[in-house]
């Protein structure tokens, strides 16, 4: 009896009203000229490139902003109390994992919605902004996933360049929203360039800009911000404002490998993305009683942001040492630019096995290297000063 009245108690929420939609997502996607079935920001090639048997020779993985101070041992010690229940789908847990996001937030529960990593709400969003040749603003670069799925649905990406600096220009977004702008998506601090802007000038974006578009702000990297969670533009989705925020368990929590997300919106915006999100079906039994014992262990936490910002210390002494101009960073990795083929600059430091990855934009190339355990750090250094 228990259980299928708090079914029903979830489906009131919305959690589960999303499976009945029965979205043939495959089938949508191959109607789209631009169809490719990696859709994740790393393609199997480079997956290939980071795949080291058995891991042996890593000293240091440092390409996937992975956090390896988690999880937390109240995490740890809730997943291995789940394992015997795991045979049971996790609705009442499920429920009370969006009550508690809610409660943290402060916004109340149907303005939350679940997913097995942000990732699939980027690919939700994706979706329901970029069809019908929806157009998207975004800053380039930028963490390309959101863009990749409306790309794929047949969406239209507007790309504004970030400055000398390399952070997003709020202001020349703004300027590129018109009538045939479906979304405009944002990310705070940034991916990959690890920059920010202040928490006041991204609401003040978002409260100008989501009267003509909806906003979607990316903070899976809101913990590491100088503000904190008081950089969040939560305030503008509690104010009614036309903005989605997105958050992962991935970076702060250190739950990349377990997989929860969720987005905080108004109603009406999550309606639009809850037909392409798999509903009350996607979360492991693990990681939703993770999540929850994890949400607001404020002390962890901080200890999580503490120990990246020591192993950050440690990373810029490295690239001082070789003279390398890192762009200062606000999240758990740092960017700078190389003098040297980024393919080649991965090789040679994947040879004295530490793990890292490149980009290329603004013609020239820049090596994004995580921020990772002191030991990483150290090996990260040592390489690189052999290698540049
Ligand atoms: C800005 C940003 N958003 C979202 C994600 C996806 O995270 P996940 O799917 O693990 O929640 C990442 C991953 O690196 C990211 O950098």
């Amino acid at each position: 009896m228990k259980t299928s009245l708090t079914r029903r108690q979830a489906l009131k929420a919305g959690t589960l009203a999303a499976s009945a939609a029965f979205v043939n997502l495959p089938a949508l996607f191959a109607k789209s000229p631009s169809y490719n079935a990696e859709f994740l920001s790393m393609t199997d090639e480079e997956r290939a490139f980071y795949y080291f048997e058995g891991q042996e020779g890593v000293k240091a993985r440092l390409f996937a902003n992975e956090n390896p101070f988690g999880p937390s041992e109240k995490a740890i010690a809730a997943i291995t109390n789940s394992l015997k229940d795991s045979y049971m789908y996790p609705f009442d847990e499920r429920a009370e994992l969006q009550r508690k996001i809610a409660a943290y937030e402060g916004v109340s529960e149907d303005f939350i919605l679940l997913g097995s990593g942000s990732t699939q709400l980027l690919m939700a969003a994706g979706v329901a902004f970029g069809m019908k040749g929806g157009e998207i603003v975004i800053s380039h670069p930028t963490f390309d996933s959101l863009p990749k799925y409306a790309e794929g649905v047949g969406g239209k990406l507007v790309k504004v360049e970030v400055d000398s600096g390399l952070k997003q220009q709020l202001g020349k977004m703004a300027d590129a929203v018109n009538g045939k702008t479906s979304l405009v998506y944002t990310v705070n601090p940034m991916n990959p360039t690890g920059t920010q802007v202040s928490g006041k000038e991204m609401r003040d974006f978002c409260n100008s800009v989501s009267d003509k578009a909806p906003v979607f702000v990316d903070e899976a990297y809101i913990d590491y911000h100088p503000e904190g969670l008081k950089a969040s533009t939560i305030s503008c989705v509690q104010q009614g404002k036309n903005v989605i925020v997105c958050k992962t368990f991935s970076k702060v929590h250190g739950f990349a490998g377990l997989r929860v997300g969720y987005c905080v919106a108004k109603p009406d915006l999550l309606a639009k993305m809850k037909p392409f999100s798999t509903g009350g079906f996607d979360l492991s039994r693990p990681a939703v009683l993770a999540a929850t014992a994890s949400v607001d262990d404020k002390a962890f936490l901080s200890m999580s942001v503490q120990q990246t910002e020591e192993s950050k210390q440690l990373l810029y002494k490295g690239l001082k040492a070789v003279g390398a101009n890192v762009i200062p960073s606000f999240t758990n990795f740092a960017m700078f630019p190389i003098d040297m083929n980024g393919s080649t600059f991965l090789s040679r430091m994947k040879e004295k096995g530490v793990l890292v990855r490149s980009w290329n934009f603004k013609n020239q190339d820049w090596c994004r290297v995580s921020i990772g355990r002191k030991d990483e750090m150290e090996a990260f250094n040592k390489a690189l000063a052999q290698v540049v």
